[in-house]
């Protein structure tokens, strides 16, 4: 029988934080399916399904090789019934007529479309839902209907913020925060985090951390106007403020949620630029493109850097371990110990997995 000598599944660890979690992914026909059916019961906001769904998936991206017979996930954590069900079913006919069902739903399929928007989260799909619109051209076409600001811009760049960001274009827009970045702040370092830094090769959008050592300037860099849209929101963190238990938690840092706009020379091609010469001068040299700012205080970095990182699961998980395993809170500002009720200083990342008495997991590695 073809086992792999060193894999035990009783010892595979309920949390992702314990876990070494490559972009190799030998199961993605299951968590294809998985991640369907969270995003649906996310849908329904049953953040208990979605959940289980999340860490089912999570757990087969670990395996290091694809589940081919229900005996392959003995002793597998987070393998629940209706997990299971969903394994057998693919295992026996190719794929899961309770994925298609949801595939099919016009619920989700409309809240799918609508939750493509940039700013348009489960709360407004739900809302346009009820008005009994169903598709985007219908959202489009509804006068009436008062949208923010954010999703103003989310429909007017649409077909550009659906089509994913490279790596080519996330290394463009790199050189083009940081200039931007250091003619304010000098010093300043401009790090790339969120799935690129996971070794990704193509993410929705472009996540940077920005600090800067030495005293604190960096209060008014996002004002100073390098952006297309931005939505800032102010920093909101007091001194000391204690980690939140909320394992999905936003942070207080200053941030934006941007759009940028890159300029791409255009590629002339010969059967192009005849009759057509006048309408070529209109073609589009640039594309719109989602970018996420933070910029955190120098002693926050690695607090910040290891939440910006993600993947959002392996940080949910992390922050799960602290609390039930080391009664400790964390979230992207610090680490608080409860039983010693002091605040945990960390300089990177392997301090903070110090702390926790866990494994250093690089960055690659936290694609859970
Ligand atoms: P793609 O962008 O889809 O390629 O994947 P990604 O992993 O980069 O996802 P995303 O950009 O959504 O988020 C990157 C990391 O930042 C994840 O770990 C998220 O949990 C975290 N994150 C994103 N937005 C927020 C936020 O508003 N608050 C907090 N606290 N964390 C966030
Ligand atoms: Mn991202
Ligand atoms: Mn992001």
């Amino acid at each position: 029988e073809p086992e792999v000598p060193s894999f035990t599944a009783s010892r595979v660890s309920q949390y992702s934080c314990q876990r070494k979690t490559t972009l190799n992914n030998f199961n993605k026909k299951f968590t294809d399916a998985f991640e369907i059916m969270a995003e649906n019961y996310e849908f329904k906001e049953n953040e208990i399904f979605s959940l289980e769904f999340l860490r089912a998936a999570s757990v087969l991206k670990f395996l290091p090789f694809p589940v081919v017979r229900m005996k392959d996930i003995q002793g597998l954590p987070c393998m629940g019934d209706q997990v299971r069900d969903i394994i057998e079913e693919i295992i026996e006919e190719g794929e899961s007529s309770r994925v298609k069902d949801v595939l099919n739903d016009e619920r989700y399929k409309s809240f799918k479309q609508f939750t493509s928007v940039f700013g348009v989260g489960v709360k407004t799909s739900e809302k346009w839902y009820r008005m009994g619109l169903r598709t985007l051209e219908e959202v489009t076409a509804e006068k009436t209907l008062k949208l923010s600001k954010m999703q103003k811009v989310g429909l007017l760049y649409y077909e550009d913020l659906v089509s994913c960001v490279s790596e080519a274009e996330a290394d463009a827009v790199g050189l083009v925060v940081k200039k931007a970045v250091h003619t304010f702040l000098p010093d300043a370092l401009v790090t790339l985090t969120g799935g690129f830094r996971r070794g990704k090769k193509i993410g929705h959008d472009i996540d940077f951390l920005i600090t800067n050592p030495g005293p604190r300037e960096d209060d008014d860099l996002l004002h100073k106007g390098l952006l297309l849209y931005c939505d800032i929101i102010e920093s909101t963190f007091v001194k000391e403020q204690r980690p939140s238990r909320n394992i999905d938690a936003m942070d207080n840092f200053q941030k934006c949620f941007a759009i940028l706009k890159l300029y791409q020379p255009r590629v002339d091609s010969e059967s192009q630029s005849t009759s057509e010469e006048f309408d070529m001068a209109e073609v589009k040299d640039w594309k719109a493109i989602r970018v996420d700012l933070v910029i955190s205080p120098f002693e926050q970095y690695a607090y910040a850097l290891l939440g910006w990182t993600g993947s959002k699961q392996f940080g949910r998980d992390l922050r799960r371990y602290a609390n039930h395993e080391k009664k400790m809170m964390l979230d992207n500002h610090a680490l608080y110990d409860r039983r010693k009720r002091i605040f945990l200083k960390a300089g990177s990342e392997e301090e903070i997995f110090a702390h926790l008495g866990l494994d250093y997991v690089e960055p690659w590695e936290r694609n859970a």
